[in-house]
């Protein structure tokens, strides 16, 4: 079937000039009634109409849509872009090109949204780590100016203000620490070195490191009945220990007193692994639960940074498990408790 809309522009020129010309030398034949003078007008008519229309249709239209397109993908014509500009371009139909645009700006505007998105995960990055390097460094001043303006004499308070600086300057060290990690972390730099070793004694191993700070709540540490079989799994045994460690300190610092911290591992099927750590503390309210993964996010700023927290130890802990290709959620209740639960690897075929 004749379809106007795949035309190149030489079968639209000669087909327009085939209407003109036929037009005209119907004209001719009616005013004149010379079949010679007919014929002459048909051919001089379609000759010119034809060269005249492909060359405005060529150099006005084309080589503006052609020069657009070259903008639009913004580069210089390779090979495969002159055989599309000499073959393809000119089958197209406008509709088309505009089409290839609309499709272009769509591309774009979601470009320019990642792009907006990420300045503005910058400036929230900037402006909280402004904020977590001046309170500690504060602090520090502070006490220093005291000590120098007397201080320093008054035996009642000079201990306790340096333990206080020093303190904060065991904050900061800490604070630098995350942030060296978690840049490691994003920026791929870290390396998966993965180990086949028991899930069960890295977490009594843990559990042995953090009992002197559980002792001092009164909070006890159990592996879940049941779960105690030991389970090998495949992953970076250092850094599965830092995400324990992370998850385990978490527990006993929003853990309430006299409380309880129960490992639970599941094995899911020949592949996989859950791990979960439990608390019955003070736990995470549902407007917090999707943000807590974030970095520096914390629920309760003040107390949290009272008992020392960033707010990047779960941010560090997602990025361990998701280099690891496993995943780690969440679930939590205000005053029953919170579950932290990630998957690892069994190494099995
Ligand atoms: N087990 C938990 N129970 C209740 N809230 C929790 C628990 N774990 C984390 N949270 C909340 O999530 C926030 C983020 O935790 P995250 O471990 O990232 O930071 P942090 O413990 O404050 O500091 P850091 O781990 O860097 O020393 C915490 O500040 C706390 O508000
Ligand atoms: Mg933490």
């Amino acid at each position: 079937m004749f379809k106007a809309k795949n035309l190149s522009p030489q079968k639209l020129a000669g087909f327009t000039a085939l209407i003109i010309s036929a037009v005209i030398a119907l004209g001719s034949l009616i005013a004149d009634g010379s079949w010679q003078v007919m014929l002459t007008a048909f051919i001089l008519t379609f000759l010119v109409s034809y060269y005249l229309y492909l060359y405005t249709l060529q150099n006005f239209i084309y080589r503006k849509i052609k020069l657009i397109y070259k903008f639009i993908y913004q580069t210089k014509a390779s090979k495969r872009e002159e055989f599309f500009n000499k073959n393809i371009l000119p089958l197209k139909t406008i509709e088309e090109v505009s089409e290839d645009v609309e499709k272009w700006a769509i591309q774009k505007k979601e470009e320019l949204d990642i792009l907006r998105r990420n300045e503005e995960f910058r400036k929230e990055f900037l402006l909280n780590l402004s904020h977590e390097l001046k309170t500690p460094i504060f602090a520090v001043q502070g006490y220093i100016h005291t000590l120098l303006d007397g201080a320093i004499d008054d035996p009642n308070v000079n201990k306790v203000f340096l333990k206080n600086a020093t303190k904060n300057v065991d904050r900061l060290c800490h604070l630098l620490d995350d942030l060296d990690e978690i840049s490691k972390l994003e920026s791929g730099e870290m390396t998966i070195n993965k180990e086949t070793f028991v899930i069960q004694d890295m977490i009594k191993d843990i559990f042995d490191t953090l009992s002197l700070k559980a002792n001092t709540k009164g909070i006890k540490f159990n592996i879940k009945k049941g779960c105690e079989a030991p389970v090998a799994v495949q992953a970076d045994k250092e850094k599965i220990r830092q995400v324990l460690m992370n998850l385990v300190d978490n527990s006993i610092k929003y853990g309430k007193n006299d409380g309880h911290t129960i490992a639970s591992i599941y094995v899911m099927d020949d592949k996989q692994v859950l791990v979960e750590i439990s608390d019955d503390g003070i736990g995470i309210s549902e407007e917090h639960l999707p943000r807590v993964f974030e970095r520096f996010y914390r629920t309760d700023r003040a107390r949290s940074r009272d008992i020392g927290g960033t707010g990047l130890g779960l941010a560090i802990v997602k990025h361990i498990i998701e280099a690891h290709n496993q995943t780690i959620n969440v679930r939590s209740k205000p005053e029953i408790g919170s579950t932290f639960g990630f998957t690892l690897d069994t190494g099995r075929e």
